[in-house]
């Protein structure tokens, strides 16, 4: 289990042993690359948990859910597309545990027929659904993901729990969903909380206690909790990985205190998504323009806020490099605002939460390098769109040392195949 700091350079010529400048020139740019390797060794760090359940949502190319079902994780699917996603990466859901579980705030009727055709568990997060969902499979186990009243996140839009988050059951309402549970025939026989602590133990511990409660309310019914997500990775130099080893600790004492108190094995999952997937992600972009616009120079790329949407909702800040179209390097800098090709003055890859546009210390650069936004496999394409009818961007995978396209780039026809113009 990792516990330490990284580093993060403004000059990148590779990725795994792969010239940037001729990925680039393979397969167009912008495009996604994610290194499996990365990923690989991020699952392995979380091995002491019963379950990796890893939260799709994040990064849902099949080819990943594939790699991921070979490496012994399973999944969570929070809409049908996922679901569908999971089955076509050949995840089954009477495994155990098992491969696919349904969680969500609500069902929506597509993904409440898919869980019903295909036996998946549902955790759920509003008790509305308990109902739904013994209408018509009444006999199956059930979770119930709790909101313990407080919550924890990098802004307010990740916040997952308290009142003002809609995510979860409310904890005083369990009582009330163990009633609607019994009504319908259905056994709570999982927990889960998906509060994302971070590095904050103090806090934590709270959502340990907050779960153990949880669970003593349910009682003996119980097999199985998840810690959920939320796990953190830096982003920054100066921001360090969460000690494994302490997360694990706090939740494998809840795990045994509530094995000691029911007289049986409670299984205990964890739910990333983030963790296994950012770092190992890459989004390379052509340099398009460069302007000096009063005291302000722009690299004007051509990869907007449609192919990666975190700056522009939450802030959120992405290490940046460059690397030069041949291969050189540079000693000179410049402080440079980093922005796409979007008609919105939003689209800036250096701004902070609430749109404040800020500069960052990069390499000097021409037309025609490429820079890379880096850590960026997480709510990376999976948040990506075709905004201003742009094409989304091609997903490469590095393994065994090898480039593998696992998503093409779109075309015209792609964008339009849904549309039709009526007589
Ligand atoms: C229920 C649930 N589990 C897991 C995750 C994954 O969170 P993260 O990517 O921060 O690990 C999310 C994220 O939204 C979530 O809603």
């Amino acid at each position: 289990m990792t516990s330490a700091t990284t580093s993060f350079s403004t000059q990148r010529n590779e990725i795994a042993g792969h010239s940037v400048a001729e990925i680039a020139q393979r397969f167009g740019t912008p495009c996604y690359v994610y290194d499996w390797a990365s990923i690989a060794r991020r699952i392995a760090d979380l091995s002491a948990f019963d379950a990796i359940r890893y939260a799709q949502k994040a990064l849902s190319n099949i080819a990943i859910l594939d790699r991921m079902r070979r490496s012994g994780v399973v999944v969570d699917a929070v809409s049908a597309g996922e679901i569908e996603r999971a089955l076509r990466a050949g995840f089954v859901a009477n495994s155990h545990p098992s491969g696919i579980v349904y969680t969500a705030d609500v069902f929506d009727r597509e993904s409440l027929e898919l869980v019903v055709k295909h036996h998946i568990p549902v955790n759920c997060g509003s008790p509305d659904m308990i109902d739904q969902l013994g209408a018509v499979a009444p006999g199956s186990n059930i979770a119930l993901r709790i909101n313990p009243g407080f919550g924890h996140g990098h802004s307010q839009k990740t916040n997952t729990g308290g009142a003002q988050s809609k995510h979860g059951i409310w904890h005083t309402a369990i009582d009330e969903c163990l009633i609607r549970a019994d009504r319908n025939n259905l056994c709570v026989t999982g927990m889960h909380m998906h509060i994302g602590s971070g590095t904050d133990f103090e806090h934590l511990a709270q959502v340990c206690v907050a779960m153990e409660q949880a669970c003593l309310e349910v009682g003996r019914t119980v097999k199985t909790i998840s810690a959920g997500g939320g796990l953190p990775i830096p982003y920054k130099a100066e921001q360090t990985y969460v000690d494994l080893e302490q997360y694990y600790q706090l939740w494998h004492a809840t795990r045994n205190r509530l094995q000691d108190k029911f007289g049986h094995a409670i299984e205990l999952e964890i739910e990333p998504g983030r963790y296994l997937v950012a770092e190992s992600g890459y989004l390379i972009a052509e340099i398009r323009a460069i302007k000096a616009m009063g005291e302000n120079t722009f690299y004007l790329l051509d990869a907007g806020f449609n192919d990666l949407a975190r700056p522009i909702l939450y802030g959120a800040y992405h290490p940046i490099s460059v690397a030069h179209r041949d291969g050189s390097t540079t000693q000179l800098e410049r402080e440079v605002v980093v922005g796409g090709p979007l008609c919105e003055s939003g689209d800036i890859f250096t701004q902070e939460e609430g749109g404040f546009v800020s500069r960052r210390q990069l390499p000097a650069a021409s037309v025609g390098d490429y820079l890379i936004l880096e850590v960026a496999g997480a709510y990376g394409f999976a948040m990506s769109s075709n905004y201003n009818s742009k094409y989304r961007v091609p997903e490469v995978l590095i393994e065994d040392g090898q480039l593998k396209e696992i998503r093409r780039r779109e075309t015209a026809d792609d964008l339009l195949r849904l549309e039709t113009i009526p007589e």
